[in-house]
């Protein structure tokens, strides 16, 4: 058996640790590796990759922060927490003394921590602009606190304001998910002008994971043919694992939940763990590997 087949199947018996409990992988280095995903668009998936890419990680084992960095608080409600939140991303960003363990909030599940979105109305988002005068607040503040993880995965807003300058000049990699529509090579055009923006201002160890296609259906012909496009012209650029449109992921939404813990045998489930075992392979961050 190669390595790579072992390694698999390691992963895939952590995965299935979500129904026994949690496993514990080993750490992967001593800092987090930090994941944001980023579009100027709405409505592309980058909640649902957000949330359901953490938890692929925690349920593989490793230690996650998923941080909700847009004030429209998608992921409390990918999550069914429906009740307000007091500790969240405004003190993250705002009150540097108060401790980020007591604004995380820890998943019975599996090992899984979130800062959910707290910042409600249009004034505490001003607050924010205000209170938060450099882009590297929260990127301070993860480099202090952040040391216990092995991934933290930010959902960025879709706008180039105060929260997102914050995410991208905080993450190591960042993940643009596209829909395989006519205005995604647009969209791919301004994303890439505006990373490098970032990155020679505010964070030049700032990478491209990946592009993601998302909400894919490959019985609609745009869809085939823009995805062909754009996989001849940006190769490995984009992800080889691809997120179908599916109702598994409407309906684990409408629950509450993440589509893999709605159905871990769905293809979408599966589409996410595939993306995360690509993510440990491309960075080569699989702890094994270091054994080997
Ligand atoms: N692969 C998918 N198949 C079907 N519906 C999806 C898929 N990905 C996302 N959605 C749905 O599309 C909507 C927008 O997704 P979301 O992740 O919130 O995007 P964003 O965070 O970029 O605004 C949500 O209602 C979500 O449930
Ligand atoms: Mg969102």
């Amino acid at each position: 058996m190669t390595l790579n087949i072992l390694l698999d199947a390691r992963f895939t018996y952590r995965i299935a640790g979500i129904v026994r409990g949690r496993a514990i992988a080993p750490r992967l280095k001593d800092m987090p590796t930090t994941i944001v995903f980023s579009s100027e668009k709405g409505g592309v998936g980058k909640t649902t990759s957000a949330v359901n890419l953490a938890t692929a990680f925690s349920v593989g084992g490793y230690r996650v922060l998923l941080i909700d960095m847009d004030p429209q608080g998608s992921v409390r409600f990918s999550f069914g927490v429906k009740d307000p939140v007091e500790m969240g991303s405004l003190q993250l960003l705002t009150e540097s003394t108060t401790p980020l363990s007591s604004i995380v909030v820890q998943s019975q599940e599996h090992g899984l921590d979130y800062v959910f979105s707290n910042i409600d109305s249009l004034q505490q988002e001003r607050d924010v602009d205000r209170l938060v005068s450099v882009p590297d607040a929260l990127k301070n503040r993860l480099a202090t606190e952040g040391g216990g993880y092995d991934f933290i995965i930010l959902d960025a807003p879709a706008s180039t304001g105060t929260l997102a300058l914050n995410a991208l000049t905080a993450a190591d990699l960042v993940i643009l998910p596209l829909q395989c529509e006519s205005l995604a090579i647009k969209s791919l055009k301004r994303f890439l002008s505006a990373f490098k923006e970032i990155q020679a201002q505010y964070n030049p160890n700032l990478r491209v994971a990946g592009i993601l296609l998302t909400m894919y259906d490959r019985s609609i012909e745009v869809h085939r043919r823009i995805s062909r496009q754009l996989y001849d012209t940006l190769y490995d650029a984009v992800f080889a694992t691809i997120i179908p449109k599916s109702k598994d992921i409407t309906e684990a939404s409408a629950l509450g939940e993440s589509v893999i813990s709605y159905n871990i045998n769905s293809v979408s489930a599966t589409a996410y763990i595939r993306l995360a075992k690509e993510i440990l392979d491309r960075y080569g961050l699989r702890p094994e590997l270091a054994v080997s």
